[in-house]
C-alpha cells in the first residue's frame, strides 16, 4: 500500500494592499471591491497553510523536512512580501491585482519551483479568518 502523506507547515505574513481596475473610477472600484479598494492601502494579516504530499522516505521516514520547507517559505515567499505594500513595493503585484486569489497563485508559483516533481503542493491562504482561498481547487 502507497502511503502517502499529507505535512503541512503554518506560516504568517502581514502586508497591505489596494484592490483596484486602473482604468476603472474611484466609485466603481469601491463598489466591486468595497473597502479593500481604498487608495490609500490598508493591511491584512494573512495566514498561510502549505500542504505538501508525498510519500515518506523509507530511510528517513519524512515527506519532507519540515525544517526545509519553513526555510523555503521564510526565504522564497515572507521575506518577499511580509510588511510590504503588495501593489508598490513586489514586482509580482505591480499590475496584477492583490487579491487573495492572485496571492495565492503567485505564492503556489513560487513554491512549486522549489519543491520535488514527485511532491504534491496545495496552497491556502487566510486573509481573513472566515475568507480563504486555496489553490490548486
Ligand atoms: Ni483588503
Amino acid at each position: 500500500m502507497e502511503r502517502k502523506t499529507a505535512i503541512f507547515r503554518r506560516e504568517h505574513f502581514n502586508a497591505a494592499h489596494r484592490l483596484f481596475v486602473p482604468g476603472w473610477t474611484d466609485e466603481q472600484n469601491f463598489e466591486k471591491f468595497g473597502k479593500c479598494s481604498n487608495p490609500h492601502y490598508h493591511g491584512h494579516n494573512y495566514d498561510l497553510e502549505v500542504k505538501v504530499t508525498g510519500v515518506p522516505d523509507p530511510l528517513t521516514g519524512y515527506v519532507i523536512n519540515l525544517s526545509d520547507l519553513s526555510s523555503i517559505i521564510q526565504k522564497k515567499v515572507l521575506a518577499k512580501f511580509d510588511h510590504k505594500n503588495l501593489n508598490l513595493d513586489t514586482r509580482e503585484f505591480a499590475s496584477l491585482n492583490p487579491t487573495a486569489e492572485n496571492i495565492v497563485f503567485v505564492i503556489y508559483e513560487i513554491l512549486r519551483k522549489e519543491l520535488d516533481d514527485s511532491l504534491g503542493l496545495t496552497v491556502r491562504l487566510y486573509e481573513t479568518e472566515r475568507n480563504f482561498v486555496e489553490y490548486p481547487a
